[in-house]
C-alpha cells in the first residue's frame, strides 16, 4: 500500500501565518503539521509516499527531504494550481499505479494512527473506505447521508447537512477512484471535489464503507483548530528536561524542555512544550502552551497559545491567551509618553484588546 499526502492549497484561512509559510509547515507542539501525517503513514508500515505540493514553491520538498528520516521514500508531485482534491488524486495516477492507497490530507491530525482504517478497508474488500467524525459544524466539511449502516450520498459543504458527521481527510482507495476522478466535472467553485468522486462511486454501485473516528480528529484549517490540536497533542505528551530550571521556579504538570533552554524564577503549569535555546524569566506559562526555539519571555504571562521561533514577549502586564504568534514576533512594553499602544502589524493580522 502507498500513501498520497496533500500539502498544496492556499491556506487562506490561516493568514497572516501563511503569507510567509506553507500552512503544513506551521508547528503544533513544536513539530510541523506535515510531520504528523508522514509519521502516521510510516507507523502504518507504508514505505512509499507521494506528497502533492504547489508547483510554484519548493518549500515542502526543501523542508521535508527524501523521507529517510522516517524510513520511507518520498516522491514529490507538483500541482500547477489548487484545482481540488480529486485533481490531486488525478495527477497522482502515475505514482500510485494499480495499488490501493491511503489518501491523507496533510492538514488533518488523528490520534490512534491509520492501521485500524487500513484493516477495515482490507477486510471489507472495499473500493473506497471513508473515515467519519461527529462534528458540531458539518457544513464546513464533506457530509455523508447515512441510511442504516450504509452511506447513500455525500455532499461537499452543504448548507443543510444530512448528518452530523464530517468525512475526515483520511481516505482509502483502490484503483476505481481513478475512474471517478477522471469522470467528474469541476464544481461551481471551479474545483474537482473529492465528495463528487465519492458520489460517483456510490452512483456506480462501487463498495463504499466507513469507520467512525471515536478518538479525536482535527482539520487544522482555521486558527482556533491549531490551538485545539496543540491542546490535544500536549495532553498526550510525556515530559522531559534537557534544559535548566532554577530553584526559584515552580513547575507543575508535564513539561518538555529542550536543550539550552532556561526557566528562571518562573511558574510553569503544564502541559507545556518549550523548544531549544528559549529563556523564560520572571514569568508564568500556563497549560497547553507551545513555545518554539530561540524565544524570550520576561516579566510576562502566556497561556493556551502557540509561539513559533524567535518570539519575544517582554514586560507585558496583561496575560496573553488563546494566541498564535508567528516567527520573530515581538510584544514588548511601550516606552515613553504618551502612554499608548503602538502596533507594527503585517497584512491580515488580528489584535484583540480589552
Ligand atoms: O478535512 C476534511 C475535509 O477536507 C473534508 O470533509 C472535505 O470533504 C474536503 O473537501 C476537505 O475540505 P477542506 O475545505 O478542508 O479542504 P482544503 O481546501 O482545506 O484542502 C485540504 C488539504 O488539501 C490541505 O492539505 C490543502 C490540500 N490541497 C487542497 C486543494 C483544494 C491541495 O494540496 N490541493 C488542492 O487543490
Amino acid at each position: 500500500m502507498k500513501a498520497l499526502i496533500t500539502s498544496g492549497g492556499r491556506g487562506t484561512r490561516l493568514r497572516p501565518l501563511t503569507h510567509t509559510q506553507n500552512k503544513h509547515l506551521i508547528s503544533i507542539a513544536n513539530k510541523p503539521i506535515l510531520h504528523y501525517a508522514i509519521e502516521y503513514c510510516a507507523d502504518a508500515g507504508i514505505k512509499e509516499i507521494g506528497i502533492v505540493h504547489s508547483a510554484d514553491s519548493n518549500a515542502i520538498p526543501k523542508a521535508i527531504g527524501n523521507g529517510s528520516k522516517w524510513g520511507v521514500q518520498i516522491t514529490y508531485i507538483p500541482q500547477e494550481a489548487p484545482l481540488g482534491l480529486a485533481h490531486v488524486v488525478k495527477i497522482s495516477q502515475d505514482f500510485i499505479g494499480d495499488e490501493p492507497f491511503v489518501f491523507y490530507l496533510g492538514d488533518n491530525m488523528v490520534v490512534g494512527g491509520l492501521k485500524r482504517f487500513i484493516e477495515a478497508f482490507e477486510s471489507n474488500k472495499s473500493n473506497c473506505h471513508l473515515t467519519l467524525a461527529k462534528v458540531k459544524d458539518p457544513e464546513r466539511f464533506g457530509v455523508p447521508e447515512i441510511a442504516g449502516s450504509r452511506i447513500v450520498g455525500i455532499e461537499e459543504k452543504p448548507s443543510k447537512p444530512k448528518s452530523n458527521f464530517a468525512v475526515s481527510g483520511i481516505y482509502l482507495y483502490d484503483k476505481t477512484i481513478f475512474e471517478a476522478v477522471n469522470n467528474i466535472k469541476p464544481s461551481a467553485r471551479g474545483e474537482l471535489e473529492i465528495s463528487d468522486a465519492h458520489q460517483y462511486l456510490l452512483d456506480k454501485g462501487y463498495k463504499v464503507t466507513f469507520s467512525e473516528i471515536t478518538g479525536w480528529w482535527k482539520d487544522t484549517g482555521k486558527p482556533y483548530d491549531l490551538l485545539e490540536a496543540n491542546r490535544l497533542i500536549l495532553d498526550n505528551m510525556s515530559g522531559s528536561n534537557e534544559g535548566g530550571i532554577d530553584e526559584k521556579s515552580i513547575v507543575t504538570g508535564k513539561l518538555k524542555l529542550g536543550k539550552g533552554s532556561k526557566i528562571i524564577n518562573s511558574n510553569v503549569r503544564g502541559p507545556v512544550i518549550i523548544g531549544k535555546n528559549t529563556v523564560i524569566e520572571n514569568s508564568y506559562i500556563g497549560p497547553f502552551t507551545s513555545i518554539y526555539d530561540d524565544c524570550h519571555i520576561k516579566n510576562s504571562e502566556v497561556e493556551f497559545s502557540i509561539l513559533l521561533e524567535k518570539c519575544k514577549i517582554i514586560d507585558v502586564h496583561i496575560r496573553i491567551e488563546h494566541s498564535l504568534l508567528g516567527s520573530d514576533v515581538e510584544i514588548v512594553k511601550a516606552e515613553g509618553k504618551p502612554a499608548t499602544h503602538r502596533f507594527l502589524i503585517g497584512d491580515q493580522s488580528r489584535v484583540e484588546l480589552l
